[in-house]
């Protein structure tokens, strides 16, 4: 432990981390270490952004609370979050899965919605939206039964929390297939929206010239047992920031073919024109049905 050199201080490191007792940890800290040290020399960090460092993780500890998560912003500022996703979806990363983020925005005890329902619950003035899923296992056969949480933002880029224009519940619903493994419903159009740029993830986008959007899309939280829960986002390919998503979470998987129509919607002379239609089919994957700690009550 009395070092010679930086490089004895690194392997010293490492080997006391690899006495740690659990072995899933141990692997965890002994790259960890390897990989900080290794980071440290390849900058050459100075001590006073060593400092600075130190003075950041504190003020992202501090910035967050119960109803914001800074590390989890920074997480997926930095791509991270999205890294994780990809490598624990489709089959370890090896193959397509509609697998995303949960974001900060899913309630537990959704409205309970029919199929064919509105889930505009306050007047929300915007382009109307026609939603059609459906849910199938990895075989394309029909997921029947499940539990289908949907959730977005308003025609101006608000969750129904962040707005209180907005009724409770606005624009969220729950929803469970039908024998084909279908579900639908209207709302309306919803828009991308910025990500919060009062802390350190501010700082760091203005940095680097990012915007702070995220491009327009719709959250799904499917729930079946038997399968992997499927926590999924699917995007607006017309979004100006569809390939600029400041959180790193859009794949083609998860681009939504939302079609703009300017003709009346047949069979429906209420629906105003222009209107959207979205027909998306999700994919479970095989794994444990088992639900996240909602973000927000
Ligand atoms: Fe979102």
């Amino acid at each position: 432990m009395i070092n010679a050199n930086d490089e004895e201080l690194t392997r010293d490191a490492v080997a006391v981390m690899g006495r740690t007792r659990d072995p899933r940890m141990r692997e965890i800290m002994v790259s960890l270490v390897r990989h900080l040290h290794a980071f440290v020399r390849d900058v050459r960090l100075t001590e006073v952004e060593f400092r600075e460092a130190t003075g950041i993780l504190n003020e992202i500890g501090k910035l967050t609370n119960d109803t914001h998560n800074e590390a989890v912003l920074m997480a997926g500022s930095l791509g991270v979050s999205a890294l994780v996703c990809l490598l624990n979806n489709g089959d370890n990363g090896t193959t397509e899965t509609m697998q995303s983020l949960l974001g900060p925005f899913w309630r537990l005890n959704s409205p309970r919605t029919e199929n064919g329902g509105s889930i505009v619950r306050s007047p929300t003035p915007g382009e109307p939206l026609f939603v059609s899923g459906r849910v199938v296992d990895r075989a394309g056969r029909p997921i029947a039964g499940a539990e289908v949480d949907i959730w977005h933002s308003s025609p101006v880029g608000l969750y129904e929390n962040q707005d209180p224009g907005q009724a409770d519940m606005n624009l969220l619903g729950k929803f469970t297939s039908d024998a084909e493994g279908r579900f639908w419903f209207s709302t309306v159009k919803m828009v991308g929206y910025p990500i919060p740029i009062d802390g350190v993830v501010g700082r760091l986008l203005k940095a680097q010239d990012r915007h702070p959007y995220r491009p327009a899309h719709l959250h799904a939280l499917i729930f079946k047992p038997g399968f992997k829960t499927l926590i999924s986002q699917v995007y607006d390919p017309a979004d100006p920031h569809i390939d600029t998503d400041v959180q790193f979470g859009v794949t083609k998987a998860l681009m939504g073919d939302y079609l703009r129509h300017a003709e009346p919607r047949p069979g429906d002379p209420t629906a105003a024109t222009p209107w959207y239609s979205l027909d998306y089919t999700y994919v479970m994957e095989p794994g444990e049905a088992t639900l996240p700690r909602p973000p927000i009550k």
